[in-house]
């Protein structure tokens, strides 16, 4: 018998009601609809108003959603890994909190930040607990609330991001399905260009840095955008080769929802049909390591038992990475 793979076998998720449009965040700062559409491609984003509510909370929905779709017994999860840029505090984990509410009592948990590549790296770390048979059964959430770090003054920025979660998961199987492959790769000297100058240990944030509203979002956004474009096509290119795949090979690719732009030049490099790429920016925006997720999430009636299925994300670090998976069910 050889090694069981890690198969999806389930994903749930949730987006808070309120929609932030175009033309409400034209009225915030300088900018416009024509703008945003044609730099980026994203109309609106829903955001989490409620000061009260975190990104557990929404990550908690995303599970109920699941759970609604699958039956499963709480006690059968044995791992629960939320990838999360927006804890809902620095410490505890947002994981535990989430098994607290949900009843989950039988498995460890713990958060993993790998900002919007978090979905990529969290399905290669449950991969990793499941072919070792020691685990057969692991929840992967991913679940943001950007906005709670967005800065709203800062129209390069302010337009990209939405708030949002889906969980999704992870079951071992001896079919032929699931998790093939993946490659992910760190480079730190992307770090001073996507981050948050003044949040941690190092630099713990001061009433000078909120006045200079330095304690947000900071990115520079060509410096991203030439390594997004660039770091996504080659790792794409990368494990199509590893796995004898071309371009037709590929069912659904599916790309981190940042740009369409970025995506563009994903499909360019890789040759999938366009008609086989999932996109939800225009209406769901840059929700980091939930993006991935709330895609296959939103397009789950498309997904068919064997399809051969491409994901690729870029994140704050710079973390890229892709995984090839065969579809569970
Ligand atoms: N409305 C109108 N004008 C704007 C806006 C706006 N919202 N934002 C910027 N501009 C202006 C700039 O001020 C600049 O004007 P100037 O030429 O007079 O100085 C001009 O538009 C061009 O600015 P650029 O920054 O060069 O615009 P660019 O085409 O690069 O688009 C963007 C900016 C959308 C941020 C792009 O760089 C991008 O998508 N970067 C990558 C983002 C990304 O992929 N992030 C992935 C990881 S996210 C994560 O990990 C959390």
């Amino acid at each position: 018998m050889g090694k069981p793979h890690a198969a999806i076998t389930g994903i749930g998720g949730y987006v808070p009601d309120y929609i932030l449009d175009n033309e409400e965040l034209s009225r915030m700062v300088d900018t416009n609809d024509e703008w945003i559409m044609s730099r980026v491609g994203i109309k609106t984003r829903h955001i989490l108003k409620d000061p009260e509510k975190g990104t557990s909370f929404m990550a908690v929905e995303a599970c109920k959603d699941l759970f609604s779709r699958k039956q499963i017994d709480l006690d059968s999860i044995e791992a629960v890994i939320c990838t999360t840029t927006t804890p809902d505090n620095l410490f505890p984990s947002t994981a535990s909190k989430i098994c607290g509410a949900l009843g989950i009592k039988n498995a460890f948990a713990y958060d993993m930040e790998a900002a919007c590549s978090g979905f990529i790296t969290g399905l290669s770390i449950a991969a990793g607990y499941i072919e070792s048979g020691r685990i057969k059964r692991v929840l992967v959430i991913s679940a943001e609330k950007l906005s709670f770090f967005v800065n709203y003054q800062d129209r390069s920025t302010c337009p990209l991001f939405g708030d949002g979660a889906a969980a999704a998961l992870i079951d071992a199987t001896e079919e032929e399905v699931g998790i093939q492959d993946f490659i992910i790769r760190t480079d730190g000297q992307g770090y001073p260009y996507l981050n948050l100058k003044h949040s941690g240990s190092e630099s713990p944030v001061t009433e000078e840095h909120i006045r200079n509203r330095e304690n947000l979002l900071f990115q520079d956004g060509r410096n991203v955008f030439k390594h997004a474009v660039t770091d996504m096509s080659q790792v794409c290119a990368d494990i199509m080769e590893r796995n004898q795949l071309k371009g037709e090979d590929i069912d659904w690719l599916v790309p981190h929802q940042a740009n369409l732009r970025i995506i563009d030049a994903v499909i360019q490099r890789t040759s999938v049909d366009p008609k086989k790429v999932l996109i939800n920016i225009e209406h769901i925006g840059n929700t980091s390591a939930a993006s991935i997720p709330i895609c296959l999430w939103e397009n789950l009636d498309k997904l068919h038992k064997g399809d051969n299925v491409l994901l690729t994300a870029f994140g704050a670090g710079f973390i890229w990475g892709a995984v090839y998976l065969k579809w569970a069910y």
